[in-house]
């Protein structure tokens, strides 16, 4: 890999994107609880377990090699499942037990993880914290229930495994939708990198090659893996999809974040964004003209079908500089082909504050019964690694909560980049929005979550940034009684 230049998303670009710096902070008054720390004697909590008995989808998933061809002069080999990039799209009912069969075709070990489902901890697919990896032509079966409803998807836990294709989008519909709506289409935006991910470090690229260097510690910048081109489900530009609409249509678009190191601002021209869902839970709608998300963020929107013609869904790469991903929306009673049209200003974008969950989060109101306050920063020293407090996991402590605490978690964010930080297992409010992933801004931004311990096991909690969870940026959290 060519080290790039140092990039990183300016603090103030991603802010324009999302809004304030400090989400659901309450500043000066957060009960200063202590963890566990050294009394660490307390023993584990067993798990929920997961559902027996007849499942009513069951769906069996090959993890093998196999060719993509993201546009019709590019091919490339990866790793897949199914032979489909994305892989399938698993979509069930809300409520519906779901039985998948992982087939390791692989020459490496692997899991599958249900990003965002709350599953119970035996099926969550991250290996060894909740299961041992699923070996070279060896099988797994992850049982679970499939709620609550949303916009989710499915990755290999393993490794950089994620931004080598072993991805797909998984869809729990609900029985009862807040919002109307005529049919949906799913869109996933992903970073396109042929062959093999390796840690910069891998390459020996050490500390000073990596850009930023001579900033040092936790102020150094990030490299950006040598993505070829941004995708939009699997195609590049050049060969985007296509959506069919009829005018008067009232269509909902379920955009998911697959990437492994992007922050993408999705727009589409002529029409505006009925935001209705942010990681598949409900949302007052917000009419936006675009949104940013990161790594592992997913929102739905309603776009209603009112301005005929030909139009651009776009993702633009807030931290890259790869042309942006594309498909194109078209009329179907457009006669004759045109040229979709550009976007040309973003116009409003969505702020998390602008987020209202339709049903509050339980058992996260007032004074939490446990803080912790994590500080997310670049390693010292010579090999790549990020970290949270100072430790990069796989040697980092646990963070110990007890069974049904209202628990808190504050970051802040001391590296010049953004980390999207994801929660195993729960939902947590942040600010007024539920969600399961949080971008926390770069130069010292904060953000605060709140959730309520209320599914045993031992969770991985950690930035979406493939590159910088590799790299230390995770903690496990464990529940003790
Ligand atoms: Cu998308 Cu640890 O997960
Ligand atoms: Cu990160």
């Amino acid at each position: 890999m060519q080290p790039d230049e140092p990039r990183s998303l300016s603090r103030r670009r991603l802010l324009q994107w999302v809004g304030a710096s400090t989400l659901g902070g309450l500043a000066g008054c957060a009960s200063q609880l202590p963890g566990f720390g050294d009394d660490a004697d307390g023993s584990a909590v067993t798990p929920r377990p997961t559902v027996t008995g007849d499942a009513d989808t069951t769906v069996s998933l090959t993890a093998s090699d196999g060719a993509i061809r993201p546009a019709t002069d590019q091919s490339t080999t990866t790793w897949l499942y199914e032979g489909q990039f994305p892989g399938p799209e698993l979509r069930v009912q809300e409520g519906d037990v779901l039985s998948v069969e992982l087939n390791n075709d692989l020459d490496a070990e692997t899991t599958i993880h249900w990003h965002g489902v709350p599953v119970p901890n035996s099926v969550d697919g991250v290996p060894e914290v909740t299961q041992e990896p699923v070996a070279s032509s060896d099988s797994f079966t992850y049982t679970f229930r499939a709620e609550p409803a949303g916009t989710y998807f499915y990755h290999s836990h393993v490794g950089l495994q994620l931004d080598r294709g072993l991805l797909g989008p998984l869809v729990v519909e609900e029985r009862d939708p807040h919002v109307e709506y005529d049919y949906d289409y799913v869109v996933v935006f992903d970073d396109y990198l042929p062959g093999e991910p390796t840690l910069p470090s891998d390459e020996g690229a050490g500390g000073g090659g990596m850009g930023g260097g001579g900033m040092g510690g936790g102020m150094m910048g990030d490299v950006r893996p040598p993505y070829e081109g941004l995708l939009v489900n699997g195609q590049l530009p050049e060969d985007p999809p296509t959506f069919d609409v009829t005018e008067g249509d009232r269509v909902r678009f379920r955009f998911v974040n697959a990437s492994s190191a992007t922050v993408f601002g999705v727009r589409i021209t002529g029409h505006e964004l009925n935001v209705t869902h942010a990681d598949g839970r409900p949302v007052d709608p917000v009419a936006v003209d675009s949104f940013a998300f990161g790594a592992g963020e997913r929102y739905d929107a309603v776009v209603e079908a009112t301005n005929p013609g030909s139009w651009f869904v776009q993702a633009d790469a807030l931290d890259g500089d790869e042309p942006p991903a594309r498909a194109v929306l078209t009329y179907d009673q457009l006669d004759g082909v045109r040229n979709p049209e550009t976007p040309s200003s973003s116009g409003t974008r969505l702020r998390y504050e602008d987020l209202r969950a339709v049903t509050p989060l339980d058992g996260v109101d007032g004074t939490p019964d446990r803080t912790f306050d994590l500080t997310l920063s670049r390693g010292r020293g010579q090999s790549y690694t990020w970290t949270i407090d100072g430790q990069a996991y796989p040697d980092a402590d646990p963070l110990r909560i007890h069974p049904d605490e209202h628990v808190r978690i504050h970051m802040e964010n001391q590296s010049p980049v953004v980390h999207p930080m994801h929660l195993h297992g729960h939902f947590f409010r942040v600010g007024d929005a539920i969600k399961d992933t949080v971008m926390v801004p770069g130069h010292m931004g904060e953000v605060t979550l709140d959730f309520r311990a209320d599914n045993p096991g031992r969770w991985l909690f950690h930035c979406h940034n493939l590159y910088h969870l590799d790299a230390g940026m995770a903690r496990v959290i464990e529940y003790v009684e």
